[in-house]
């Protein structure tokens, strides 16, 4: 489970740019569940995944993960108990290195530099066998450069590369926005399967109002860094959803 407590974040302070997105907040996320995190462009949603992971700072709060407080371990540190796959297919793995060496660099996250780059040969099976899951044939590809890749068959790969070291917490924003609809729906599909199979703590930022009821336990709506909504998805329609979303645009219109 992850705890934040308190969390309060400010972009340019000192300045008449300042945005006050985060403030006093709170969250509770559950172990072993899926839970989307939806709401309008500026909501604080990716944000929030970026305090989590550490690429920014808190103002204050705490950040309790299974037990134990990472609020003052760095990124890299945290990225030992915390995957994340991006919304750009380009982010997440190294285009200029093979599928192989790609999953072998993953699969020593958390360990010194020295030899990081070399292959155990040993391992490979099990990064076939991981690839397999996926039936996109990418483990027939292993000598491939990545950059060579389709976007779907990239953020699968960065997917598999994400959670092979079964993260405490799992984070994906967006991850299948710059796919097309019927690729999107492929990644989702494996990204559901995955969670299931593993149980993994997952966050998954959402523009899309059907995927984050479908692919999720639980979904939640952010609106100018705050809790607007908190529901199980089996309780969710997308007609409730999108009428909450229209209430809240016009809002923003009349003020
Ligand atoms: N590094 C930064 N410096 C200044 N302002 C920032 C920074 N990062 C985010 N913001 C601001 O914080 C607010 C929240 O941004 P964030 O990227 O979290 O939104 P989002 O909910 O992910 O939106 P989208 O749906 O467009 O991805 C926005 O007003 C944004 O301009
Ligand atoms: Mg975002």
């Amino acid at each position: 489970m992850l705890k934040i407590t308190n969390l309060s974040k400010s972009f340019n302070k000192d300045n008449e740019n300042r945005v006050d997105i985060f403030k006093n907040f709170n969250i509770e996320i559950e172990a072993n569940k899926c839970t989307a995190i939806i709401g309008p462009n500026g909501c604080g949603k990716s944000t929030l995944l970026n305090l989590i992971s550490g690429s920014i700072l808190a103002d204050s709060g705490e950040f309790i993960l299974n037990g134990k407080d990472i609020t003052k371990l760095s990124e890299e540190n945290r990225a030992i108990h915390i995957g994340r796959v991006h919304q750009d297919p380009s982010l997440g793995v190294s285009p200029s290195l093979t599928i192989l060496e790609n999953m072998s660099l993953a699969d020593k996250k958390g360990e010194g530099f020295s030899l990081r780059r070399l292959v155990k040969k040993d391992r490979i099976p099990k990064y076939i066998e991981l690839l397999k899951d996926l039936d996109l044939g990418l483990e027939d590809k292993l000598d491939t450069q990545v950059k060579y890749l389709s976007g779907g068959q990239r953020q699968s790969l960065s997917l598999v590369m994400a959670s092979m070291k079964f993260p405490d917490l799992l984070l994906l924003d967006e991850h299948t926005a710059a796919l097309d609809p019927k690729t999107s729906h492929v990644v989702m599909k494996k990204t559901k399967e995955l969670i299931e199979k593993y149980k993994m703590t997952t966050i998954m930022i959402s523009h899309n109002m059907k995927d984050a009821i479908d692919y999720s336990d639980r979904v939640i709506m952010l609106d100018q860094g705050q809790i607007i909504l908190d529901k199980a998805s089996k309780d969710l329609t997308e007609e409730e959803l999108m009428d909450i979303y229209r209430k809240k645009l016009d809002e923003h219109i009349l003020h």
